[in-house]
């Protein structure tokens, strides 16, 4: 039997894909054969059609593919009753999850998973996942829940029923931006967790129930809310480097958005969302945040380079102050990448029900053997 270990699955292979290549020393990012950069141009409902189908849409498939998307964007009531009983302390990723998968239950066909069924399901959870978002926040700050404006896209509909108002012109780009850069990345932990949920033939609302379970954890989406507790906790320029140097004196410290699995070099969202919040910060005033995230960056680089180790920012670095200058609160940052990943999500999940394999691999076994049972009045 063969006992080699690949601890956290570091570099194994579990199938084929179509979807996203990710060249980890270069710093390319590749949906379907385009460069991320470029698809930055793209609002990102054409991104989910790339995505979902293969290639960019013409007009007449971007059109049906938001006319779709607006047939189911309203939340059921009981959903909306469900996040309205949930305790004021609630952590938002909480309740998101338990919300989708809630979303289940009034599904009238939740199970099935032939193409179509799942398309359905994956559609209604495009269109209604930054609605839940969004009404989440209100709820939790006291006030009513909007009701979606079927005229706005998904990221104009995010920010509508966030904050009741028809939102900006250049606000809904950033958010576009914002959305496209975290839609898709390979085989990440949730999107792994989701395909393999999926694999045992459940249902969409499982998968993305388990997807969204995996996102929160703070090595991976929730990393973007430890940003920016962390710019918190700093709070000024001066005091960046006394942080980063207490977090990483101590055992297994880490400082947050910092580090990748598969990039050796800068991550090229990184790079780009560097970009926005250099803008947002010069056209806001605010550049607080973002001058922190640089003296952050450059005595991470120092202390890397003595260890002989380059460890840069990831995705998570300056989403963190984008989303601080767009003004959501810092535990609303990981709901934000659910949104956008939930497209990622769905892309998989096509593939996966389409040719799928039980996902089942295995532990080698270390603990005792040969072990003789007595019954419990007996035992010392
Ligand atoms: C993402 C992450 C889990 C990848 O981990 P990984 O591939 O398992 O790599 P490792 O955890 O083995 O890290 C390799 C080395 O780099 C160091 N390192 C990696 N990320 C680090 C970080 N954010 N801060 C400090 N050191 C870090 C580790 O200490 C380790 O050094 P060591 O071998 O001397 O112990 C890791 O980089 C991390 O914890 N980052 C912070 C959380 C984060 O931003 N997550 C979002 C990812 S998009």
């Amino acid at each position: 039997m063969d006992e080699t270990i690949y601890r956290g699955l570091n570099g194994v292979n579990v199938d084929t894909s179509q979807i996203c290549f990710i060249d980890g020393d270069k710093g390319e990012l590749i949906y379907r054969g385009y460069d991320i950069r470029e698809l930055t141009e793209a609002s990102y409902e054409e991104v989910v059609h790339l995505l979902w189908n293969g290639d960019l849409p013409t007009r007449a498939e971007l059109e049906a593919l938001r006319a779709e998307a607006q047939e189911d964007v309203v939340l059921p009531d009981g959903v909306v009753d469900l996040l309205r009983c949930m305790p004021a302390g609630a952590g938002p990723m909480h309740a998101l999850r338990t919300a989708v998968s809630a979303l289940a239950a009034f599904d009238p066909n939740p199970d099935g998973v032939d193409h179509e069924n799942v398309r359905r399901i994956g559609t209604a959870l495009l269109a209604r996942m930054p609605v839940l978002v969004g009404t989440l926040q209100r709820l939790r700050e006291g006030k009513e829940p909007v009701v979606p404006n079927p005229d706005l896209s998904i990221a104009g509909n995010f920010l509508y029923t966030l904050t009741g108002e028809e939102p900006s012109e250049a606000a809904t780009k950033v958010m576009d931006v914002a959305l496209v850069l975290h839609a898709e990345h390979g085989s990440n932990a949730s999107t792994f967790v989701a395909r393999s949920t999926a694999s045992t033939l459940t249902d969409v609302y499982s998968a993305i129930t388990a997807g969204i379970a995996s996102l929160k954890g703070p090595l991976h989406g929730g990393a973007n809310t430890g940003v920016m507790n962390a710019l918190e906790e700093i709070g000024s320029v001066e005091n960046v480097e006394r942080y980063v140097l207490d977090t990483l004196a101590k055992p297994n410290g880490r400082i947050m958005g910092f580090g990748h699995r598969v990039y050796k070099v800068r991550d090229p969202r990184a790079n780009i969302l560097e970009h926005v919040a250099e803008r947002l910060a010069r056209e806001s005033g605010e550049s607080k945040w973002f001058e922190m995230s640089l003296e952050m960056e450059r005595v991470m680089d120092r202390e890397m380079a003595k260890k002989g180790r380059e460890v840069k920012p990831n995705v998570d670095f300056f989403s963190a102050s984008v989303y601080r200058m767009l003004g959501f609160p810092a535990d609303m940052y990981t709901p934000i990448f659910a949104v956008a990943r939930i497209s990622g999500w769905m892309a998989h999940l096509f593939e996966q029900y389409a040719d799928n394999r039980l996902v089942r691999p295995r532990l080698v076994y270390e603990g005792p053997r040969g072990k003789t049972f007595a019954p419990v009045d007996q035992r010392a």
